[in-house]
């Protein structure tokens, strides 16, 4: 039955016809679109994306309220490994506090307010840098040099504060509110969907943090959506669905959407590609589909051809065998949305995870994340995670050669991030016009964004 909520002009072949005719099928959860609906259709305010006002009630509405991801559980394997998570004025220390059990404390100390730890690491406890008060790892205060002097202090309510902390997909997650809905209502389908791709069995093998010129949101909705590829990555379209690419919002979820979009096939704006262009262009762009020599004389039998590749490549480097590994997650993006700023991604040929925050208290720069993904080992083993390389303002992503072919993409938005931060605040409109559509993704994030930040902090309504 036609779906009357797709756009009758999207160009074809649609993702579901890609998906349906595959040689290995994606998953279940993966056949099946659901366009939004119901989303206003108005401007949404430009002002959110530098006043200091909609940033501070950011601070207080979102970031104090919602849950977000804090690190990876191989980060912190055994009892005292901590890392730090900072999001604005707030500090977390996120420590294994025992052998099935992680904590997440308030990194300031009690007496004069030291940051307890600046660095990731392990420890068997907490002592203050400045005078020496020190907690265990359950967060109790088990010293303070020159105890006679604090006559009032009880130790014994002297406790560290903490934030709630959930786990799923092998993420580590934090909520700063202790009145937050539960980790599983929060994340709503997203258990479901991604049962199928099984982040827990994957490890951090990269992970690149780079200042940002522009506000988090500005970055994170610049990888939410395919409309601006022709333009902005055109070397991409011979291998790339841009128009065509599915954007899912389903009715009543709040915190998750979706896009896929398909790759080993050509941008529906390419009719007739020659299929060897197109395996020539990916090729060319990612080395990952390298190798011997690819041939194919129709489109679907190069996308067929390139997933065998990536299926083969993947099985080698972890041990497992993937012949069963969908043509979809050996090639495709198939990104979702967590609110507010973490972007997991399904396949694992583009084993991504994004992650967007504001930088330090300026609501006109980020940090963006990029995290890979990599299958663990059948056994559960794996190298070591990845250590953060940290970029600046100005470092081009391409400087981190762990991300491959992923840095020159995100260098070529980076350039128009700038562009656009610095357009928004010469404009005299007083909103930005969003596509029905292909921008669909945008408009839900603004829509539970506003009902955090102007629904003064109660659980935002169904919609
Ligand atoms: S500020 Fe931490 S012990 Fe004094
Ligand atoms: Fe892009």
């Amino acid at each position: 039955m036609t779906d009357l909520r797709i756009p009758p002009d999207r160009p074809s072949p649609s993702v579901q016809e890609i998906l349906t005719g595959d040689v290995v099928p994606p998953p279940s959860v993966m056949l099946s679109e659901s366009p939004a609906t119901g989303l206003g259709e108005g401007d949404v305010s430009a002002d959110r994306y530098f006043s200091r006002d909609w940033h501070e009630r950011e601070v207080e509405q979102v970031w104090r309220r919602t849950w977000q991801m804090a690190c990876r559980v191989e980060e912190i394997p055994n009892v005292g490994d901590h890392v730090i998570y900072e999001i604005v004025h707030d500090s977390l220390i996120i420590v294994r506090s025992g052998p099935d059990e992680i904590r997440a404390y308030v990194n300031a100390c009690l007496h004069r307010g030291t940051l307890l730890r600046t660095e990731p690491g392990s420890v068997k406890q907490f002592r203050c840098p400045f005078h020496g008060w020190t907690w265990n790892l359950a967060g109790q205060l088990t010293d303070v040099p020159g105890q006679w002097d604090f006559p009032g202090l009880d130790k014994d309510k002297a406790c560290l504060p903490q934030a709630r902390v959930g786990v799923w997909g092998g993420f580590v997650f934090i909520n700063m509110d202790p009145a937050c809905e539960p980790l599983d209502s929060y994340l709503e389908i997203l258990p479901a969907h991604f049962e199928a791709f099984r982040l827990e069995d994957r490890y951090k093998a990269a992970h690149v943090a780079k200042i940002m010129p522009c506000n988090w949101k500005l970055a994170m909705e610049a990888f939410i959506e395919s409309y601006h590829v022709p333009m902005a990555h055109p070397q991409v379209l011979g291998y790339y669905g841009d128009e065509n690419t599915q954007y899912d919002v389903w009715p009543g979820v709040r915190h998750v959407s979706r896009m896929i979009a398909v790759q080993g096939v050509p941008s529906p704006s390419m009719t007739g590609l020659d299929a060897n262009l197109t395996i020539k262009h990916i090729r060319r762009d990612v080395p990952f589909y390298g190798g011997a020599p690819i041939e194919a004389s129709t489109s679907r039998e190069a996308r067929a051809k390139l997933a065998q590749r990536a299926r083969e490549k993947i099985g080698r480097a972890s041990g497992r065998d993937l012949s069963g590994l969908s043509d979809s997650e050996s090639l495709d993006l198939i990104e979702y949305l967590l609110f507010p700023n973490m972007v997991p991604w399904g396949g694992q040929a583009l084993p991504i995870t994004y992650r967007f925050r504001p930088h330090k208290d300026n609501p006109e720069e980020s940090v963006m994340e990029i995290l890979l993904l990599f299958a663990k080992a059948p056994d559960g083993s794996h190298p070591e995670p990845a250590a953060i390389t940290w970029l600046g303002l100005d470092d081009p992503w391409s400087s981190a050669p762990e991300l491959g072919s992923a840095a020159m993409v995100a260098d070529q938005d980076t350039d128009n991030l700038k562009r656009i931060q610095r357009g928004l605040r010469a404009s005299r409109k007083p909103g930005v016009t969003l596509a029905a559509y292909q921008e669909s993704r945008i408009r839900h994030f603004h829509e539970t964004l506003d009902s955090y930040v102007l629904g003064g902090g109660s659980k935002p309504p169904p919609r």
